[in-house]
């Protein structure tokens, strides 16, 4: 079977292990840079490209921090993803708020750090004005619906999804925001999750540069930023091959052409919220076995769980297994990977062909960078794991401990039981 690369060797995770434990997830800036870079260069024809790291898939703000560095902004759904951009220095219209069902303290926040504020419903302007009034720019969340298919598991069909306003709603939302003194507009959609074709990017440009043309005819409105969401899926598989983001950003670029620049509609800033594609393939959880079962089938019991990345149990995903120090052994033995708790879905592998696994073993469980440790939850009580910052000297930087027992129990009072 075809191998994924590591960033480490056996012997560097078992000195890892030595001073921080296991299990951990351990992310690998050097690739975490060099990834960015790719993104922002394919981009390079465009005005203004700004990607807006999608903080909930791994809201560390020493990753934040070297995201910010190489230019990247911070796309928030939440009061905690909004103050972790602010402790990584990410302010004004660097953070753009993309939340749901948002409460007014949430607003709040992101209007004082002057984030751009991404509504995802018509009732929300009225909301935002009447609590608090509405900033000088604005933007929303288009779901076209039926208009477009696509979809999945992860974020539902258009017409499916929770998600932003229909194409009537858009146009009112903006010829009301207008008339209430808004003066700078953007628009926003995400419609797809871990999607490899690079064709549904292009196709989603098009629909948004086409209801720009539109807003423009209707409304005299000239939109100033369009975001593309995020949903660039990654390679899990050995056999899957990354999405092309030459391709992406050529097509796009036909497409701007076309239908903006004709139209004498640009400058268009274009934006985009990926997470999965920024860090996904450049983090891993890695854990260590601890018991070996055999009853009906042979299961591996690992020190980490569904806690630390639920993404299998939760989507039946795939995530590339290496077991260290047995890379060129074959694969000739069948084993569910599993974790410790009393859920029978807590399983990072199926009826995987993997080698002869030992008591011991260290084992490397790939792309996890992204919705990963993020997901984390404290089911059985289980606990949180640590997150490490492999750093382009080599060295290895502690940037979240793991949750302790006193963590979990923080928020009750023993002494309230004492007799
Ligand atoms: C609004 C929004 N933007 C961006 C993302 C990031 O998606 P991905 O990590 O697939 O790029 C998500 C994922 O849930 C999302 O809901």
């Amino acid at each position: 079977m075809a191998e994924k690369s590591l960033p480490f060797n056996t012997q560097q995770l078992e000195s890892i292990i030595e001073e921080y434990g296991s299990p951990f997830h351990i992310y690998d800036e050097g690739a975490i840079r060099e990834n960015a870079r790719k993104l922002i260069d394919a981009f390079s024809w465009a005005p203004e490209f700004k990607e807006y790291f999608a903080v909930k898939a791994t809201p560390n703000p020493y990753i934040l921090k070297v995201l910010r560095e190489e230019g990247f902004g911070a796309d928030c759904s939440s009061l905690a993803e909004l103050i972790l951009a602010e402790k990584a220095r990410i302010f004004d219209e660097n953070i753009m708020f993309t939340s749901n069902n948002t409460p007014l303290n949430e607003y709040n926040k992101a209007l004082e750090l002057g984030a751009i504020i991404n509504l995802d419903d018509f009732s929300h302007i009225d909301y935002l004005d009447k609590n608090v009034g509405l900033p000088k720019i604005l933007s929303f969340r288009y779901n076209p619906g039926r208009l477009r298919d696509g979809g999945n598991a992860i974020i539902g069909k258009p017409a499916d999804a929770k998600y932003g306003l229909t194409k009537d709603q858009i146009f009112e939302a903006y010829r009301i925001a207008q008339e209430k003194g808004v003066e700078r507009f953007g628009i926003h959609t995400m419609i797809i999750s871990n999607e490899l074709d690079a064709k549904y990017f292009i196709e989603t440009a098009t629909m948004m540069f086409k209801l720009i043309g539109e807003i423009y005819e209707k409304l005299g409105i000239r939109i100033e930023f369009v975001n593309l969401g995020g949903g660039i899926g990654i390679p899990y598989r050995p056999e899957q091959e990354p999405v092309n983001l030459d391709i992406v950003s050529q097509g796009i670029k036909k497409a701007y052409d076309k239908f903006i620049v004709e139209k004498g509609l640009d400058p268009l800033k274009i934006a985009m919220e990926s997470g999965r594609m920024i860090l996904g393939p450049y983090g891993y959880l890695v854990t260590k076995v601890l018991h070996k079962k055999e009853i009906y089938k042979n299961y591996v019991g690992v020190d980490a769980c569904m806690a630390n990345l639920m993404r299998p149990a939760l989507y039946g995903a795939y995530h590339h297994i290496t077991v260290m120090g047995k890379e060129d052994w074959p694969c000739d033995y069948i084993y569910d990977v599993t974790g410790g708790l009393c859920e029978n879905n807590d399983k990072f592998a199926i009826d995987r062909a993997l080698p002869r696994m030992d008591v011991d073993d260290i084992v490397v469980i790939h792309d996890a960078g992204a919705h990963g440790h993020a997901m984390g939850f404290n089911y059985n009580g289980k606990l949180r794991s640590a997150e490490l910052l492999l750093k382009e000297d080599g060295s290895v930087e502690l940037i979240r401990r793991a949750e302790t027992l006193e963590d979990l129990f923080a928020t009750l009072d023993f002494a309230g039981l004492e007799d």
